[in-house]
């Protein structure tokens, strides 16, 4: 059977981040999960410039070979998680950045969220996240995982250490994930 392509996006590109380690850990479980392709973009390797491109990006018209390399990453995804940290109750510019510099490959298409932080684990930014990705005809997923105080969530070798709750969430989170997926693939 052809499985939709999700492509999970890790947002931070700090070095030292703990984005990836969430990642794997989400990778793995949409694998289990079995209704989807994951694939991991890290946008600390993909490295995108400070948007920089001359024409609105709806109009497709992309001047530079990382754009329209990014461009055909996305086109070909066919459902989003956004992996993301909380910096200062928002979400980073890094994620911000990779958004702008495309529109149609993103619309209709539904995405989903794993966020984590402190006391919060990443809500805020999550709900300040949300008209961002509607403007560009995104449909955000409501269940979402949440990894409060995350450094407590990690083993000795920085690898994710979900709790029962992590795990039941992310669970939730692909069920929706492919429900909207297959709604919105409709012709
Ligand atoms: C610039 C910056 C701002 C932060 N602001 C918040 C915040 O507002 N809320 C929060 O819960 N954690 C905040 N943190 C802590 C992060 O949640 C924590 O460092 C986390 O590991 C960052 O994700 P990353 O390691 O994948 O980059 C902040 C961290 C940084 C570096």
């Amino acid at each position: 059977m052809d499985l939709p392509d999700l492509m999970i996006i890790v947002a931070t590109t700090r070095t030292g981040g703990v984005g990836p380690a969430i990642a794997d850990w989400f990778n793995d479980k949409a694998l289990t999960h079995g209704r989807f392709t994951p694939r991991t973009v890290n946008l600390a390797e993909l490295a995108l410039p400070f948007m920089d491109e001359p024409n609105h990006p709806r109009l497709g018209r992309y001047t530079h070979q990382h754009t329209r390399d990014w461009s055909d990453q996305v086109a070909a995804s066919d459902a989003f998680v956004f992996v993301m940290p909380e910096y200062n109750h928002g979400f980073n510019a890094p994620l911000k950045n990779a958004i702008d510099f495309l529109h149609q490959e993103w619309a209709r298409k539904p995405v989903g969220f794993v966020s984590y932080g402190g006391v919060a684990g990443g809500t805020r930014a999550v709900q300040m996240i949300k008209p961002v990705v509607s403007c560009l005809q995104m449909v955000p997923v409501t269940d979402a995982v949440a990894v409060p105080f995350v450094q407590n969530c990690l083993d000795e070798h920085g690898r994710m250490k979900p709790s029962e709750i992590h795990d039941g969430a992310a669970t939730t989170l692909l069920d929706g994930l492919a429900r909207w997926t297959a709604a919105l693939r409709q012709p």
